[in-house]
C-alpha cells in the first residue's frame, strides 16, 4: 500500500460571514479621481446614457444616440473585433467625452470552444477545472470584443423542471460558491486590465431558482434565512472573488421583485458586502416590475429599480425614457444617478477601457486554437458521471467484433453543444457516433441506426434499430433532451426521457445483448425503469465540442469517469423538489412507517443522491479522526479520514464532508456538504486527506439573522457521496 502526504482540503469558502470587505477592491484613488473628474463634465442626458443598454442592432437611430451620449452599452454586438472597433470608434471619437461603449454577451460557458454546460462541468467536483475553461471562454471573447460576459449564472437550483438548472453549478450552495468564485477567477484574471480578461456578472441575483414548481420567471417566496444560507453564497462568493457586476433577477423575492429589492440590492449587497462594481438588471426587467403590479408606470418603475440599486437597464428602454425627466421634475435626485454612472464608469475604468478601447485583432489566434480544444476534451471528460457499470460491463472492450449506436441523440453535433452556447457552432463539435469512430473504427464494425426522434410518436425506426442491434456484440444507446429543451423558458413538466425514447430502450434491452445508456440531458432526469433494467449507465450532459470523444474515452476505458453528481435525480417528476440538504420535519420519512413523511406510491430516497458517481476503481475509505472532540464555539475542528484505492487502475475520488447540527435554535438540514477534494489515486494508493471546520462552516443564521456558532453536537461524514461515509461526532461548548 503506498502512503502519501496529506491532501489538505478546500474547505467550502467562508461564505457566510457578513463581512464589509469585498474581494480584490475595484476602487482606486486614482479611479475615483478620474471618475469625479469625468463626472464633473457630464451633462444628465450623458449620465443616464451610461445607464443605458441595448440589445445591438446596426441602426442609425443606436449611432445617432451612441454619439449624442446616450448609451453606455451593448449586448449581443456581432462576435468580430472589426464590427466591434467600428461602434466603439463612435463612442469614442465622435460623441463629446468619448466614453468607450461596455459590450456584454452570454459567454456561459465557452464563446467558440464550447465546454460542458456549467451543470456538467460542476459534476468535476474541480473548481481549478472551472477556472481554467473561464479563462479560455474571457479569451475568446476579449477577442470579439466583448469585455463583459453575463456569467457566471449561480443559481442554487432544487428543481430539475427549471430549464436553468443547466446553468449553474446543482443544488447546494458550498459546491456552488466554490464554481462561482472559480469562474470569477477565471473571466476576470488578476488583472481586469488585461485585454484577455473580461468582467463577470454574477447572476442572476437573487434566488431565481426557487420559482415556484419550477416554472420559469415564477413567484419565489423564500424565507430571509433560506436566502442567506441557500441562495446567497455562491454571490457572497463571488463578491468576494472580486466579481465586478451583478445582474438582478427576474423573479419576486416574498413580493419585493429582485429588480427592485433594497434588502437584497443596498442592505446585503452594498452595506453587508461592500460590493463596489455595478448591477444590470435582466432583459427589461426593471419594465416587469409594472406586470408584477409594484409599479404602476414607467417613471415608478424606474425609480424604485435605481433607487434599490439597479444601476444599468437592460434592454429596458424605462432609464434612457424616464430618469433625465423625473430628474427635473424633481422626483428623482440626482445623487442616484451620480451613483450608478460612477459604479459603471468605475468597471469601465478598471477594464482599461479608456486607454484601449478597440480590440486587438491578433487575439482571434486563440479561438478554437489545439490548447482550447484540448482544455475542452479535459473538461468534458472530468464532467462525464458513471450511474451504473453491473458486472464491469465498462469498460467496452476495443476487440469486440460490432458495435452498435442508437438513438436519436448518437450522431447529433449540435446538442452536444447545450443551452447558452453563443457563438459556438457544430461544425466545431463532435457526435457520440463521430467519437466511436473515430477511436475503434480500425477493428470494430460500427452500425449507427437513429431509431427514434427526441420527441414524438412515432415508432417507425424502431424495427431498423432492433434488427441492427440484434448483430452486435453490445448496444449503446444516446438518448436524453435536445440542447433547446433546456434553457431559459425551457421548463419541463414531466422529467423522464422524452417522446418515445424509453419504448425504444426497451425493445433493445429485450434482445439480450448488453446495453449501455449514454445519456445526453441538460436536467436531472427521472428513469426508474432504465435504472432498473440497464447495465450500464453514463451521464454525459452536453459536454460541448469534445463530448464525443470525451465519451468514447470513457466507454472504452481510455478516460477513468469519476464525476459526481451535483444535483439529486428524482425517482419521479412528482417527488420534486428532493434535495439532499433537507430539513428533518417532526415526522422524517421512513417508507413502511405510516405516518411519517413520505409518498404512498414512491420511496423517499432519489434516484441518484447528491454527490454520487462511480469509478472503473474501486476505493475504500477509513481511519477517521476527529481532533479535538471538542471545541468552543469560535475553535476549529480537524476530520481526517484514509481514501486507498483498491482497484488496478489509476482514478481519481471526490471526497466528500458533511456535517448535521443535530440541536440549534432553528431547524437545520440533514446535512450539509462542507468540504470536497477530487484527488488522483494510483493502484493500491492511499492518501490521508484532511478539513478544518471552523465558524464559516458549523453556523447558522439564528432568529436575529445573526451569523452564530451554537454550542451543542455536530455529525460528521467523510464519504463518497451524500448517502454514505464515515461517521463521527464532535461538541462545541461554551
Ligand atoms: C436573458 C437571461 C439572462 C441573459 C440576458 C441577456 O433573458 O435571463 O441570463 O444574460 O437575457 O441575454
Amino acid at each position: 500500500m503506498k502512503w502519501t502526504f496529506p491532501v489538505v482540503f478546500i474547505s467550502c469558502l467562508p461564505i457566510l460571514s457578513i463581512s464589509l470587505s469585498a474581494g480584490p477592491s475595484l476602487k482606486t484613488s486614482d479611479t475615483e479621481k478620474r471618475i469625479d473628474e469625468l463626472l464633473s463634465k457630464m451633462n444628465l442626458d450623458e449620465k443616464v446614457g451610461q445607464l443605458v443598454q441595448y440589445n445591438y442592432q446596426d441602426s442609425e437611430k443606436y449611432k445617432a444616440l451612441i454619439r449624442e451620449g446616450k448609451i453606455g452599452s451593448f449586448l449581443n454586438v456581432p462576435p468580430d473585433a472589426a464590427t466591434a472597433n467600428s461602434i466603439q470608434k463612435i463612442a469614442v471619437e465622435e460623441s463629446r467625452l468619448g466614453i468607450p461603449l461596455i459590450y456584454g454577451y452570454d459567454v456561459i460557458h465557452g464563446q467558440k470552444t464550447i465546454f460542458p454546460i456549467p451543470l456538467a462541468e460542476s459534476s468535476s467536483w474541480d473548481p481549478v477545472l472551472a477556472e481554467r475553461n473561464a479563462r479560455v471562454a474571457a479569451r475568446e471573447a476579449a477577442a470579439c470584443g466583448v469585455r463583459w460576459t453575463f456569467a457566471p449564472m449561480m443559481d442554487i437550483a432544487r428543481d430539475p423542471r427549471w430549464g436553468r438548472i443547466a446553468e449553474g453549478a446543482g443544488e447546494d450552495p458550498c459546491l456552488g460558491a466554490a464554481f462561482a468564485r472559480a469562474r470569477v477567477a477565471g473571466f476576470q484574471g488578476n488583472d481586469l486590465s488585461n485585454p484577455e480578461s473580461v468582467a463577470a456578472c454574477a447572476k442572476h441575483y437573487a434566488a431565481y431558482g426557487a420559482a415556484e414548481g419550477g416554472r420559469d420567471y415564477n413567484t419565489v417566496d423564500v424565507s430571509e434565512k433560506t436566502l442567506r444560507e441557500v441562495y446567497l453564497p455562491p454571490f457572497k462568493a463571488a463578491v468576494d472573488a472580486g466579481a465586478a457586476t451583478l445582474m438582478s433577477a427576474f423573479n419576486e423575492i416574498g413580493g419585493m421583485p429582485a429588480s427592485a429589492n433594497p434588502l437584497t440590492l443596498t442592505r446585503i449587497l452594498r452595506q453587508e458586502w461592500g460590493f463596489e462594481g455595478f448591477v444590470v438588471s435582466d432583459w427589461n426587467s426593471v419594465g416587469e416590475l409594472i406586470s408584477h403590479g409594484v409599479a404602476a408606470s414607467p417613471g415608478e418603475a424606474g425609480i424604485l429599480a435605481l433607487s434599490a440599486g439597479v444601476d444599468m437597464d437592460m434592454e429596458g428602454n424605462i432609464y434612457q425614457g424616464q430618469l433625465a425627466r423625473l430628474v427635473r421634475e424633481g422626483k428623482l435626485s440626482e445623487k442616484l444617478v451620480d451613483q450608478a454612472v460612477r459604479r459603471i464608469l468605475r468597471v469601465k475604468f478598471r477594464l482599461g477601457l479608456f486607454e484601449k478601447p478597440y480590440t486587438d485583432t491578433n487575439l482571434a489566434k486563440s479561438i478554437l486554437s489545439k490548447e482550447h480544444m484540448a482544455q475542452a476534451l479535459d473538461a468534458a471528460r472530468k464532467s462525464i458521471v458513471l450511474l451504473k457499470n453491473d458486472k464491469k460491463l465498462l469498460p467496452l472492450n476495443k476487440g469486440m467484433k460490432s458495435i452498435a449506436v442508437v438513438g436519436p441523440l448518437a450522431d447529433s453535433r449540435k446538442d452536444v453543444l447545450g443551452s447558452w452556447s453563443g457563438r459556438g457552432s457544430e461544425e466545431n463539435a463532435v457526435s457520440v457516433l463521430e467519437g466511436i469512430r473515430e477511436k475503434i473504427v480500425q477493428s470494430v464494425k460500427i452500425l449507427y441506426s437513429r431509431g427514434c426522434d427526441v420527441t414524438g410518436s412515432s415508432r417507425e425506426g424502431f424495427k431498423d434499430a432492433v434488427k441492427l442491434a440484434a448483430q452486435a456484440d453490445a448496444v449503446v444507446a444516446v438518448l436524453g433532451e435536445s440542447a433547446d429543451m433546456s434553457g431559459e423558458a425551457e421548463s419541463r413538466s414531466d422529467l423522464g426521457l422524452p417522446g418515445v425514447q424509453e419504448d425504444l430502450l426497451k425493445e433493445l434491452v429485450k434482445i439480450g445483448k448488453p446495453v449501455i445508456l449514454v445519456l445526453m440531458n441538460g436536467r436531472p432526469l427521472a428513469f426508474s425503469w432504465a435504472a432498473e433494467q440497464v447495465p450500464a449507465i453514463v451521464e454525459s450532459w452536453q459536454l460541448g465540442v469534445q463530448h464525443g470523444r470525451a465519451v468514447a474515452d470513457v466507454l472504452f476505458g481510455d478516460w477513468n469517469p469519476a464525476g459526481k453528481l451535483t444535483v439529486s435525480f428524482p425517482r419521479v417528476t412528482g417527488q420534486v423538489p428532493i434535495y439532499y440538504n433537507h430539513k428533518n420535519t417532526g415526522r422524517p420519512s421512513q417508507d413502511n412507517v405510516k405516518w411519517t413523511s413520505k409518498y404512498i406510491d414512491c420511496p423517499s430516497t432519489p434516484l441518484y443522491p447528491f454527490g454520487y458517481g462511480l469509478s472503473y476503481a474501486t476505493f475504500k475509505y477509513q481511519d477517521l479522526k476527529i481532533g479535538p472532540e471538542t471545541i468552543a464555539p469560535y475553535g476549529t475542528v480537524k476530520v481526517s479520514a484514509v481514501v486507498s484505492n483498491l482497484g488496478n487502475r489509476a482514478g481519481d475520488e471526490i471526497v466528500q464532508l458533511y456535517i448535521r447540527d443535530l440541536a440549534a435554535s432553528m431547524t437545520r438540514p440533514v446535512k450539509e456538504l462542507k468540504g470536497f477534494k477530487r484527488i488522483p489515486l494510483g493502484p493500491g494508493e492511499s492518501k490521508t486527506v484532511e478539513f478544518v471546520l471552523g465558524s464559516d462552516e458549523l453556523g447558522l443564521y439564528n432568529p436575529r439573522m445573526e451569523w452564530v456558532v451554537e454550542p451543542g453536537d455536530f455529525q460528521v461524514w467523510v464519504g463518497p457521496s451524500s448517502a454514505e461515509g464515515l461517521a463521527g461526532q464532535f461538541r462545541v461548548v461554551e
